[in-house]
């Protein structure tokens, strides 16, 4: 080939190359969207050390893939930390966010916040409370739906305590509670309902409350509990979650009580895989699997449509109401199915 002649035959396919990917950006601009261009929404979770909130993290994920938006994830523990969160929401050009606020109670200012920067806020499994603490109806929620599920805890309880044909004189009730959360004294209450309409004495369910929501918390009300009923030989344990629970389960082992006098059914299913999963069976004997992934995945694509096509959550309030009980059996099958 002549010198000239290659010349020109590079020069061609780089002036080619060049128009490809002119064109290619015009489509781009045209077509997709830059990461700057990008929707982008908040998620707050007041305890991203729990799976639950992990899941639900995932899964807005997924929903921002399947719908090309960005999810600007943030841990809230307090309240200075979700003011200060808003603030930073904004300061990205988020235009909302989904929240499980650190505390029901900040309702309001996390709206008035909310409302400054015109975000839209959908929250996520824990109910706003106004100033007089009231729940905040107006404001778009998706949570399990805590009664039933604390109801199947009740009725999962007396079920595997006939099974094992417990003696009811000797065993007693711990109920953990955590009654300023909504969700929480729902869902304790539920389970307390199904026990007593199913025979079980109710002046032996032994309510006591855990000062925070965590495992160290919930140990510290079981032992108290503990220490004053000696003559209790067999426990069955309610608590609002998982890590409630297990704070029961803790206690009790430490007090010499085993698989064989404890029966304990957590809630949350996500949070309760390591311990189903311990080589011997622990006084923890399984947990309800309500639907971290639909609360994640849904309550992201209500906001990106709310905010993209204007389009208000309809209705306000959703209630979601599947559970599968998790057992060392099944606790395997069951998460995978939901891809967890
Ligand atoms: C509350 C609890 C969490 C989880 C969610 C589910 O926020 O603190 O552990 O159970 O409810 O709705």
């Amino acid at each position: 080939m002549k010198k000239r002649t290659f010349l020109k035959s590079i020069l061609a396919s780089s002036l080619l190359l060049g128009s490809l990917s002119i064109s290619m950006n015009a489509s781009a601009a045209l077509f997709g969207k830059s990461d700057n261009e990008k929707v982008k929404i908040g998620f707050l979770v007041k305890q991203p050390e729990e799976p639950w909130f992990q899941t639900e993290w995932t899964f807005a994920d997924k929903a921002g893939a399947d719908y090309g938006f960005e999810v600007i994830k943030i841990a809230v523990p307090d309240g200075e930390k979700t003011l200060n969160a808003i603030d930073t929401i904004a300061a990205s050009g988020a235009k909302g966010f989904v929240i499980c606020t650190p505390d029901p109670k900040l309702g309001s200012a996390i709206i008035a916040k909310a409302k400054g920067y015109d975000l839209k806020v959908i929250t996520v499994d824990d109910q706003f409370l106004n100033a007089k603490g009231e729940p905040m109806e107006d404001v778009p929620l998706v949570m399990m739906a805590a009664t039933d599920i604390g109801r199947r805890q009740g009725e999962e309880l007396y079920k595997e305590m006939q099974k094992r044909k417990w003696d009811i004189a000797e065993t007693a009730v711990m109920a953990i509670t955590a009654d300023e959360l909504d969700t929480a004294r729902r869902r304790v209450h539920g389970s307390i309902e199904s026990l007593t309409k199913l025979g079980f004495p109710a002046e032996k369910i032994y309510r006591v409350p855990t000062k925070t929501n965590d495992i160290p918390g919930a140990l510290d009300a079981a032992n108290s509990l503990l220490v004053q009923h000696p003559e209790v030989k067999k426990w069955l344990i309610v608590g609002m979650n998982d890590n409630t629970v297990l704070g029961g389960v803790r206690a009790t082992e430490g007090q010499g009580f085993n698989a064989d006098n404890v029966i304990a059914i957590g809630i949350n299913g996500t949070d309760a895989k390591n311990e189903l999963a311990k080589e011997k069976p622990t006084g923890f004997y399984g947990s309800l699997l309500p639907s971290p992934d639909v609360h994640g995945y849904h309550t992201a694509e209500l906001l990106y449509k709310w905010i993209t096509k204007g389009e208000a959550p309809n209705p306000t309030h959703l209630e979601v109401s599947d559970v599968v009980l998790l057992t060392r059996e099944n606790y395997k099958k069951e998460l995978e199915k939901k891809g967890l």
